[in-house]
């Protein structure tokens, strides 16, 4: 079989690797894929972003099914367009995909069918937005409606936060379109956890639990990131609560968005957050988490390939997925600076030494090859190390040791990926 993986990132990395191991893939291609994927894929220089060069480059070389990593292809309709000239494709078609794209959509969807969610209020004008705020006390939540590159939602702890972040959205037209309408929210407060779903339309199938670390500094400090790190699964996640979500949360969205005309297909990420009155929605995305994947791979034992084509051929209902009994935590390695400034071009060094390290996977993500064939830094995150072990400590443990013999110019990385994990097996928690 010959696959086109679209996207550049750990992710991409991490799907690659596990798509990679089924015999019958003859040949992968990553558009436009990383210093990592060209290792076991011939790396293409089309976009992400650009639907009809990579529909062209699919018809061109005979590609039999094509993984889409990224929302925004999918938001602009690349499952559309591929369809359209007949190809195969995993990721949901732009209707479904809006789960993620407007978060009022999402947001009116789960309130029409009673899916657990946030109280919430839309609003398409700044100066009503700012009365209402008058309304309600902090803490709140301003969220943009479109796809913001994951820096549209706020969480504000006072009044004047919350205006900040109206203006940031209405009059400095921060995220543009996306923008143009806003959602206020209540703040819910729990432990979160990123739940996925495979589903064909009809039936959906669970995958293990990850928990992200968004902020850039250990104690989830300091600003936001596109995610420092993970770990799989999620430590409180038992048979009891799994089946709960996918009774009140999961399934119910899949048939909802059906009963619409919207049928979904692919992978639906469900960010939720446990709360005192039981899971809720944060929010839906239309495609793997990153850096969840790269902890929730390592553990997966089933083919990924034949799960992606049952779910793209609708025949689900048949598979089951083995896990290993095992946990994952992977650490992200990043340019100085990052989430800030940062240069690239830097020479990574010891990945050779630190992929000998036990049962650790590398999953690059800002990296690329130079024309000495040495490998450089090339973007905000760099790296991800990614361990399993036989409880979260020893997980973590080798993901750290691995990590002691990466070196680049001004590499940073949190020391605490994992550890909440290990205060619930060690029973601190
Ligand atoms: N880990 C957060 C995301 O993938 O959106």
């Amino acid at each position: 079989m010959r696959i086109l993986v679209v996207g550049s990132g750990g992710r991409e990395h991490a799907l690659t690797w596990k798509l990679a191991q089924n015999p019958a893939v003859e040949k992968i291609y990553c558009a436009p894929g990383n210093g990592g994927t060209a290792e076991l894929a011939e790396n293409i220089p089309i976009s992400s972003g650009d639907i009809d060069k990579l529909a062209q480059f699919a018809e061109e070389e005979r590609i039999d099914l094509t993984v889409v990593g990224p929302e925004a292809p999918l938001v602009a309709g690349i499952v559309n367009e591929f369809e359209k000239r007949g190809l195969k494709i995993f990721g949901p078609r732009k209707e479904a995909a809006l789960i993620e794209g407007s978060k009022v959509f999402a947001k009116e969807l789960m309130e029409r069918y009673g899916i657990p969610t946030g109280k919430a209020k839309v609003f398409e004008d700044f100066e009503e937005a700012k009365k209402y705020l008058k309304s309600v006390s902090p803490p709140l939540v301003v969220k943009a409606d479109g796809l913001a590159a994951g820096k549209g939602v706020s969480v504000c702890f006072s009044l004047e936060e919350a205006e900040v972040a109206l203006k940031s959205c209405f009059v400095e037209r921060k995220f543009g379109e996306a923008g143009d309408r806003v959602i206020i929210e209540e703040y819910l407060e729990g432990e979160e956890v990123s739940f996925f779903v495979l589903t064909d339309g009809s039936s959906a199938l669970p995958l293990l639990t990850a928990q992200d670390y968004k902020r850039v500094f250990d104690g989830d400090k300091g600003p936001n990131t596109g995610g420092m790190g993970s770990y799989s699964p999620a430590p409180f996640m038992n048979t009891q609560l799994e089946k709960k979500i996918m009774e009140e949360i999961m399934l119910p969205t899949v048939e909802a968005l059906k009963r619409e005309g919207r049928e979904y297909k692919g992978v639906l990420y469900g960010g939720l957050i446990m709360t005192s009155d039981g899971p809720k929605v944060l929010e839906f995305n239309c495609r793997f988490g990153d850096p969840e994947t790269q902890a929730i791979l390592p553990l997966l034992e089933s083919d990924l390939l034949e799960i992606m084509m049952a779910v793209v051929e609708e025949n689900l209902r048949e598979y089951r997925l083995n896990w290993r009994d095992e946990k994952c935590v992977d650490v992200v390695l990043a340019s100085g600076g990052y989430p800030g400034k940062y240069e690239v071009g830097y020479l990574i060094e010891g990945i050779e030494e630190a992929s000998r390290v036990r049962n650790v996977c590398l999953f690059h993500a800002g990296t690329k090859r130079g024309e000495d064939n040495k490998l450089y830094t090339s973007g905000g995150r760099v790296l991800n190390v990614s361990a399993r072990g036989r409880s979260y400590r020893e997980a973590r443990e080798r993901a750290y040791e691995a990590i002691e013999k990466i070196r680049f110019e001004g590499m940073h990385f949190r020391k605490d990926i994992g550890e909440k994990g290990i205060s619930y097996e060690e029973g601190d928690r």
